[in-house]
């Protein structure tokens, strides 16, 4: 593994586009994917620091990336300071990624029944606590993901609650905890959020097309974005919102490009994750070709494929049919 000396998030060029940590999707194959077509900067899955402490394989597993995907921020997520000690020391020596990432955003009940993701951000104590555990115990950039509000805590009290722990970048995704992942987004507190943080905000949530990204950017002041669902089967958005950006417009991809994106992306899965790669990549393939004619169809044609071979050969009959 390379390490990636001296990466600091102020040093990326702005704005930024990066790739958001999705649980069960950002792997290894996936960041490989969103780099190629023009990610800044890719978030692995949330990793248990809990399952690390007790080396769990499961856990270990996660860790697993290639220099391509550099810079890779790793993201974390528990509740015991302790076991964040531990991770952010592991993950220093032993993964060397570009940063670390703590999660205080996940809603998901099993993560916020343990005092995790999004009841960590409410507990201000214990957040302090866990970031001072992690800030001492590495040497790589800490970064941090939060909601906009997590019942009476919002994401201004939280940076004036950890303002004495050195953070370098911030994710805030604009919905608050009772949103979960439906509805606009604040502006108004990413805004806030802007002036108040010292370092380098990134605006997410709700950001499906490029022109939707220019909003954002130019109504919050972020010094970038991150990226979740709009990628989903659509890692060319990358590529379309940086075009929108510099030139205000932005093409299509074409039908063989895309078909040439899915191809590679099956194979890394394959070749990662063996047999079970291709069963994961089974949503991919559904989001992939959601749009395209007949999907359904395809979709269903897919699905039944085992390996890597096939899935390509039904997406070359299908692009000599489409062109
Ligand atoms: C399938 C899925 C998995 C997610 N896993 C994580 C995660 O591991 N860590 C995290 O901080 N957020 C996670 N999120 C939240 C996203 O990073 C993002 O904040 C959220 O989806 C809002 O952005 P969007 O509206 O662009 O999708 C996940 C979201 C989805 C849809």
């Amino acid at each position: 593994m390379i390490k990636i000396n001296k990466f600091t998030w102020e040093n990326l060029p702005q704005p930024i586009l990066a790739l958001a940590p999705m649980a069960g999707v950002t792997d290894s194959p996936f960041r490989r994917i969103c780099r190629e077509a023009g990610a800044d900067v890719v978030y692995s899955e949330m990793i248990s620091v809990t399952g690390l402490f007790h080396h769990s394989p499961k856990t270990q597993r996660l860790f697993r990336f290639t220099d391509q995907e550099q810079p890779l921020i790793i993201q974390i997520f528990g509740a015991v300071p302790e076991h964040f000690a531990y991770a952010a020391k592991y993950i220093t020596e032993q993964v060397q990624p570009a940063g670390l990432d703590i999660n205080l955003g996940c809603p998901v009940k099993d993560v916020i029944k343990t005092g995790a993701g999004s009841y960590l951000m409410k507990n201000l104590a214990l957040a302090k606590e866990v970031l001072s555990a992690v800030r001492e115990n590495t040497s790589l950039p800490v970064s941090i993901k939060t909601r906009t509000e997590v019942g009476r805590v919002t994401v201004l009290d939280f940076l004036d609650a950890v303002k004495n722990v050195p953070l370098q970048a911030l994710m805030v995704h604009g919905r608050s905890f009772s949103q979960k992942f439906s509805g606009a987004i604040n502006i108004e507190l990413i805004k806030e959020a802007v002036k108040k943080f010292k370092g380098v905000v990134l605006a997410n949530g709700n950001m499906n097309t490029p022109e939707q990204i220019q909003a954002v950017l130019s109504q919050t002041g972020c010094h970038g974005v991150g990226l979740a669902r709009g990628v989903l089967g659509k890692p060319y958005l990358f590529t379309q919102a940086r075009e929108f950006l510099a030139k205000g417009r932005y093409t299509k991809p074409l039908f063989s490009e895309v078909v040439e994106t899915i191809t590679k992306h099956t194979q890394l899965m394959q070749e990662e994750k063996g047999a079970h790669g291709i069963i994961e990549m089974r949503k991919h393939l559904g989001w992939y070709v959601h749009d395209f004619p007949g999907a359904r169809n395809l979709r269903n044609q897919l699905y039944h494929c085992s390996t890597y071979k096939e899935i390509a050969e039904i997406l070359l009959e299908n692009s000599r049919r489409f062109g």
